[in-house]
């Protein structure tokens, strides 16, 4: 169920579950043992709130993350080690990591696959490359994913900040794409997918609790506003290593931002591909319309194992792929309150996202 493409072998890895029949040698066993004693321990000492998914969240280093993915971060931060030629996509929930896995999987191997029958079309975004954040103990043993060509590719939702310095320092080569979206359309989309993944155990989370949480930061990998300000701050530091990108541009002008995309990765497109339409082929081929319409993104098609707990069916990461949706949910006051938000928090930092008054 959790898979993902292997270029060059053209089929999907399909990682080993720890969980399993797999017999765990006993010093792995040891390992995750000491994690599992790590995290419980960390647990007791951190301020908790109300989880979107799950009962609770836990407020870890300025970020509300649960525990299971507080796991995967101790994780990373043990285990994972950049290489100099990773390329990283980086988002906030709902931000566009679908899409961006899609653009920038095709763009990676465009001169690898017909676009007519390519992989993406069988096996969808998500099998593109791994999400690091619960991959990393999905695998076995705990994955060093050194079987990925390079550049390894990897999503992340974890805010800059509590990175490994071998992803996240300014002298590593490895990169960074970071999508980001109005707050307002994040919250929406968000809201909508939790509430599908929700326990049935608890009573289903109302909008209007949502959108309280959300405007006081108390949400996974949130607060947004940190969550972004962290990743443009970085990209202003490091141009280079980080590409800053919104949803909204993106739609506007996708063929724009994927040659901006291509160029950042190290794979400019030549005159002669655009000449040839390899840009448009791209967009088309990583279009709402095109994938959402996919057998494997529809029902039935298939689904993402996140962690023993969480399995995502893959038509649940596409529902309306739209700007402004937020203006079917949000009273005026709604909105007035978190476009001051974004306001305050954004001040002086030259960015701007989402502001009513903007589009
Ligand atoms: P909506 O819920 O507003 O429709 P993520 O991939 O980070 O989980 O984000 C999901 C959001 O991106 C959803 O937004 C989804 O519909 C939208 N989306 C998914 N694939 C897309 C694509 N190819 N183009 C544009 N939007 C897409």
């Amino acid at each position: 169920m959790s898979t993902y493409l292997v270029p060059d072998q053209n089929t999907c890895h399909q990682p080993t579950s720890i969980t399993g029949e797999n017999q765990i040698p006993t010093e792995e066993e040891q390992a995750y043992k000491k994690l599992d004693e790590k995290l419980k321990g960390l647990l007791a000492t951190l301020p908790k709130d109300k989880g979107w998914r799950s009962a609770n969240i836990y407020l870890h280093e300025g970020f509300w993350l649960s525990p299971q993915v507080i796991k995967g971060l101790l994780m990373i931060n043990n285990y994972f080690h950049a290489q100099s030629t990773d390329i990283f996509l980086a988002a906030f929930m709902k931000c566009g990591t679908t899409w961006l896995k899609a653009l920038m999987f095709a763009t990676a191997n465009r001169h690898r696959y017909s676009f007519s029958d390519h992989p993406l079309r069988r096996n969808g975004p998500q099998s593109a490359f791994p999400f690091l954040d619960t991959h990393i103990f999905l695998d076995y043993p705990i994955t060093k994913f050194e079987h990925l060509p390079s550049p390894r590719m990897f999503a992340t939702h974890f805010a800059h900040s509590l990175l490994p310095t071998s992803m996240s320092s300014p002298s590593s080569t490895c990169k960074f794409v970071y999508v980001c979206r109005d707050p307002k359309d994040a919250l929406i989309s968000k809201w909508h997918f939790m509430s599908k993944l929700r326990s049935k155990e608890l009573p289903p989370l109302s909008f209007n609790e949502a959108y309280e949480l959300f405007c006081n930061g108390v949400s996974e990998y949130g607060p947004f506003w940190d969550h972004v300000l962290g990743y443009w701050k970085a990209s202003q530091e490091s141009p280079e290593k980080i590409l800053f990108l919104k949803y909204e541009d993106m739609k506007k002008e996708p063929s724009v931002e994927l040659k901006k995309l291509a160029a950042f990765m190290g794979m400019p497109f030549s005159a002669e591909e655009e000449k040839g339409g390899v840009v448009g082929e791209i967009v088309k081929l990583c279009s709402f319309e095109n994938l959402s319409n996919l057998e494997v993104n529809n029902e039935g098609g298939g689904a993402q194992k996140f962690t023993a707990q969480v399995v995502v069916e893959n038509r649940d990461f596409f529902r309306k792929g739209k700007v402004g949706d937020w203006k079917n949910y949000l009273t005026e006051e709604m909105r007035e309150r978190i476009d001051s938000i974004t306001e305050t928090m954004f001040k002086n930092s030259g960015l701007t996202l989402g502001l009513t008054k903007e589009a």
